[in-house]
């Protein structure tokens, strides 16, 4: 019986069984189609190559799979593996074909990125194997969705060897992405060659501590290489040009990226003539009067330009403190002269001359979307970052933009509970946010969705010191940039990815990545019902067996024996909810420990004597909606004050109080402080309170890492009283957030 499985994107589930047992095809990208057949090919160990003369610069990457010894070119088109070149149905550049059967392995595709993406998929198959020596006859047509397919890395915060550089391509060539953007200057360490300028590698390449973070914190200064603590380095050019030769044998393009008019403390250390003082450490911005500026980007680019063939150049353009110009005469009389009218427009007119250099070398400028204040230039590509909005005005500009919005692809995020990692710059990115994100927003006009390149994903590197910590930031989100560059929207299924994310973890493994491994935390997302009043509570793991779960509802611990969760419970009174993650009958990971509060005040009035500032979460319905934060501040239930709160809950009738409760968090990083107390009082007429009691603070402003607090006052006789008012202070001076008002 020959048995023939279309998989398309959509219907990988029907492996047969006996074939998913022998054969891994969980391919991350998924292939657009799919076709799995019966028997097995047996890949030699020294495989006879017949190679299209146009990719033959490639043969030498199938030695990168597992099980292939030696290479033996052949003029012989019967060879074991047949690369060639010829039309396929999709026309898309880097579509490819790949087909295994019992005549061998042969790929197809009408360029070269197409063949380096067939090779990949092929190389991948090879890892996905516990026997990588012989393959499923299988046949699978493939092409990208995005031709722009990016990963970024920081080598400035945090400097990393040139082989960990290579490592990086290897995994992005894996995974089909074709574009790196290395940022190697910025304030905390210029890290690329300069001949002509020798001060940025023998001075601003090196600094007084080897953490990002102690630096900050102590002087930002650095040192000459060579003393006794510089910690610190850079990439000669020779190296430079050694990793994008590397890379473009790996279909990968190296985007370099030169910061200006900001993030360039470190330049103004060692010159300081281009900035507006003439001090160094006096400000991280050039100064876009002063002529010798222009001169010295100019210079540096040209070094560049020398070194990467990228088409794009990212000129920087983010974060810039415009103030000084604001006073420097230089850059008044360069706005006089240019009839400049805002300091926006200066630095629109430092972005201009950048662009039109880049152009008189036939090279394309990019730049963070900051580049769009004060207009942007006619050539600009831009990179969106502070969300989507500044890529979207861009392409609908006719811009073409490159999508990198912080919320979804800022790998510098924590991409778990943050209490279980290492400390991060903040925010709170999972795995699966990563994935729901496509670049395409609904707000582009439709003949302006062509201008979105593509996605990339950033990872900046202020808490992120080492190699290994980097790979744990990157992986395995990455393996979800990769299906949002990839795959399109319709084939896209989380579970699906989820799926073979398993088999993919043992491929991160074989090629000794750090990644971060899926926790055995539970988690819960409690629904609310306001018309039923009843709270629904989900559990999840990121484990993929859903059976691990094992839950208790009165208050004691879960153990083996408590019942396995198997679906959503749902509460119609307040109660506690214990869960833990167990293995072979062992409690692997923390107990989750979930109150439901079904409150007196759910959907009752609030009065904001102090408004929220920033953070509105769901704004006057907040505070009683019933719903509760989880454990980021910007997931719309945390609402945010920087004063003082002081809100009045209205029950329009009487109603008898005897616990009133609020819960606070404390995360140091970003400035986010517990309330010093919170007071509560009650009144009958809203203008006349009497105070029923206080509850203090005692989590110290010193513990950094996130932290929550319920603030709870019960009263030893309850009252009655149609107005509550809860005020705190704010000894921080920072943020603080609260979820809700709760009152029994
Ligand atoms: C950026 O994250 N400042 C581009």
């Amino acid at each position: 019986m020959k048995l023939r499985t279309l998989l398309t994107a959509s219907s990988l589930c029907c492996i047969p069984f006996f074939i998913s047992a022998q054969n891994n095809f969980d391919l991350v990208p998924k292939p657009v189609e799919m076709h799995l057949n019966q028997g097995f090919y047996k890949i030699p160990e020294t495989v006879n190559l017949y190679i299209d003369k146009d990719f033959k610069d490639s043969s030498f990457l199938l030695k990168e799979y597992p099980s292939i010894k030696t290479i033996h070119e052949t003029s012989k088109k019967k060879a074991s593996v047949r690369i060639l070149k010829k039309a396929l149905d999709s026309s898309k550049e880097g579509a490819y074909e790949l087909k295994i059967s019992s005549n061998g392995i042969e790929i197809a595709a009408q360029d070269k990125a197409g063949i380096l993406n067939g090779i990949f998929t092929f190389i991948q198959l090879g890892y996905l194997q516990k026997d990588s020596s012989q393959l499923l006859y299988s046949e699978i047509k493939d092409a990208p969705r995005f031709g722009y397919r990016g990963l970024h890395l920081d080598t400035s915060r945090h400097y990393f060897p040139l082989n960990f550089l290579k490592k990086y391509i290897d995994l992005m060539a894996i995974y089909k992405l074709n574009n790196f953007h290395w940022h190697f200057t910025d304030g905390a360490g210029w890290r690329l060659e300069i001949k002509k300028y020798p001060e940025l590698t023998q001075k601003a390449a090196w600094r007084t501590h080897a953490l990002w973070k102690d630096w900050w914190n102590n002087g930002r200064q650095y040192v000459e290489q060579g003393t006794p603590n510089a910690s610190g380095g850079f990439y000669t050019q020779d190296e430079a040009k050694e990793l994008v030769k590397y890379a473009a044998e790996r279909g990968i393009n190296i985007i370099p990226e030169i910061e200006m008019p900001a993030h360039s403390e470190e330049v103004i250390a060692v010159y300081p003539e281009l900035s507006c003082s003439g001090i160094p450490y006096s400000q991280s911005e050039f100064c876009i009067g002063n002529p010798k500026t222009f001169e010295f980007l100019k210079n540096v680019l040209d070094e560049v330009l020398e070194i990467f063939p990228s088409q794009y150049i990212h000129i920087g353009g983010d974060e810039a403190d415009k103030s000084h110009w604001k006073t420097c005469p230089k850059d008044q009389a360069l706005m006089k002269k240019e009839g400049l009218k805002s300091v926006d427009e200066l630095q629109s007119y430092a972005i201009l001359q950048m662009d039109k250099y880049l152009q008189s070398k036939g090279r394309k400028l990019v730049g963070w979307d900051e580049i769009l204040d004060g207009g942007l230039t006619p050539g600009a590509t831009v990179m969106s970052w502070r969300g989507e909005q500044g890529g979207i005005t861009a392409a609908n500009s006719g811009h073409d933009v490159i999508m990198t919005p912080g919320e979804f692809l800022y790998l510098d995020g924590y991409q778990t509970d943050p209490r279980t990692q290492p400390e991060s710059i903040g925010g709170y990115l999972p795995i699966e946010k990563v994935y729901s994100y496509d670049p395409v927003s609904k707000d582009l006009k439709d003949d302006k969705k062509k201008h979105i390149l593509g996605a990339q994903a950033n990872l900046w590197t202020e808490y992120v010191p080492t190699t290994e910590h980097v790979e744990y930031m990157a992986y395995p989100r990455v393996l979800a940039l990769a299906e949002v560059d990839w795959t399109e929207p319709e084939h896209k299924n989380y579970q699906d990815f989820h799926k073979r994310l398993q088999s993919q973890y043992a491929l991160l493994q074989k090629l000794n990545v750090n990644y971060y491994r899926p926790s055995y935390n539970v988690a819960a997302k409690v629904d609310f019902n306001p018309t039923a009043k009843t709270d629904t509570v989900e559990l999840t793991t990121e484990q993929n067996n859903k059976q691990g779960i094992h839950y208790t509802l009165d208050g004691s611990e879960p153990t083996a024996k408590s019942p396995v969760y198997t679906q959503p419970i749902q509460f119609t009174q307040s109660g506690t909810l214990k869960a833990a993650y167990f293995l072979d009958q062992f409690k692997v990971g923390p107990t989750l420990e979930q109150r439901i509060d079904i409150h007196k005040a759910i959907g009752k009035k609030v009065i904001y004597n102090q408004k929220w500032i920033g953070y509105e979460a769901q704004k006057e319905l907040t505070l009683t909606n019933g719903i509760f934060g989880g454990v980021s501040y910007h997931d719309k239930q945390w609402q945010g004050f920087t004063r003082p709160m002081d809100v009045v809950v209205d029950f329009e009738r009487p109603e008898t109080i005897s616990t009133v409760a609020m819960n606070f968090m404390q995360i140091t990083g970003p400035g986010v402080y517990m309330p010093g107390e919170m007071r509560v009082f009650v009144s009958d007429d809203n203008k006349n309170f009497r105070e029923v009691g206080v509850v203090k603070n005692d989590v110290s402003p010193s513990v950094s890492q996130l932290t929550f607090k319920r603030f709870e006052l019960n009263l030893p006789q309850p009252v009655k009283a149609r107005y509550l008012k809860v005020t705190t202070t704010n000894p921080g001076r920072g943020y603080l957030f609260t979820d809700e008002i709760i009152v029994y």
